[in-house]
């Protein structure tokens, strides 16, 4: 990447020049090992073997042992957004799928009022909140550790926003500081790279992105499928789920987790493309077929396609 490109990105360029004086001859990584698995001789998960028993602990909740992999489903939209679609009544478009995921990913606020307490699936907390698209994104701050722990939190959730001039800064220091607190009491944190407006989604910046959230301590980090993903997989050292994005047609969906997997994830973390389908509930199974049980995108698709005419 050459300096006017990251200084164009990062709005500053003299100031960068003064602080990074070799900016101009970063080189993009081309030797990325695609034909070595990383290292799970200790845990099965990638990147984890030097973490101590509480984190391979929570891991092994959320992740399953058998595939290595999850499928978390996200629905902290509504702290953005507001009631979204498909996340009016959390209780009655959420709790029901839960069974059926690995990972519930979501706010306190709609966990305590909307999921019941007999909920054995283990939570993914969303630890940072803020702003919403009302006005400035991103500018957030971190929930108190306290309540993570109360919640019984697997996991927790804080994202980056990585290239943003206004608020990347903020939103590492956040994300450093909780994963200070993770490692104090042995909770995993999930780096959530956000996607800044003028940001190319594409290998480059994702891989850069995940790897930041690595880099600050991440055990799991949630990221955007691109082509050349595997790239971004194998420069990550640890696990790699993929949120869905916009709404896509059932099959395109299940495309997407699919590529997504072939090129080394460990899972989805997936909101929309459940949440809004026409069917939620064969939805998540569908996309389960793929990530856990190696259907093809075909053929989760017929999955699909059975469990709603069943369901009708
Ligand atoms: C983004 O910050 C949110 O954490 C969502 O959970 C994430 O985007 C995944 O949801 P979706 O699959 O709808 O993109």
């Amino acid at each position: 990447m050459t300096l006017p490109l990251i200084a164009s990105k990062l709005g500053n360029p003299t100031k960068l020049g003064y602080f990074m004086a070799d900016l101009d001859d970063i080189r993009d990584g081309d030797n990325f090992g695609l034909n070595t698995p990383a290292d799970t001789s200790s845990f099965y998960l990638k990147g984890l073997n030097n973490t101590d028993w509480g984190i391979k602990n929570r891991m092994a909740r959320i992740f399953n042992r058998k595939s290595g992999r999850t499928v978390m489903l996200a629905f902290d939209h509504g702290f953005l957004m507001g009631p979204t679609s498909g996340l009016e009544r959390i209780d009655l478009n959420i709790a029901p799928l839960a069974e059926h995921a690995d990972c519930l990913m979501g706010t306190r606020g709609m966990i305590r009022s909307s999921i019941p307490a007999d909920n054995t699936r283990p939570i993914c907390l969303r630890t940072d909140t803020g702003t919403t698209i009302l006005t400035e994104m991103n500018h957030n701050v971190l929930i108190a550790e306290d309540d993570a722990i109360s919640m019984n939190a697997s996991a927790m959730a804080a994202m980056l926003a990585i290239g943003d001039a206004a608020t990347e800064a903020i939103t590492v220091a956040n994300f450093s500081r909780l994963v200070d607190i993770g490692n104090k009491y042995s909770i995993p944190v999930m780096g959530v790279t956000a996607v800044g407006k003028d940001m190319a989604r594409d290998a480059r910046y994702f891989g850069l992105a995940s790897r930041v959230c690595a880099e600050n301590g991440a055990s799991i980090v949630k990221t955007y499928y691109t082509e050349g993903f595997e790239k971004v997989v194998a420069a990550c050292p640890v696990p790699v789920v993929i949120a869905g994005g916009k709404k896509l047609p059932e099959l395109e969906a299940l495309e997407l987790a699919y590529n997504a997997i072939q090129c080394g994830a460990s899972g989805v973390d997936m909101g929309r493309n459940v949440f809004q389908s026409e069917a939620p509930l064969a939805m998540i199974k569908a996309v389960a077929g793929v990530v856990h049980d190696g259907l093809k995108p075909q053929e989760a698709f017929d999955l699909f396609e059975t469990l709603r005419a069943e369901a009708k």
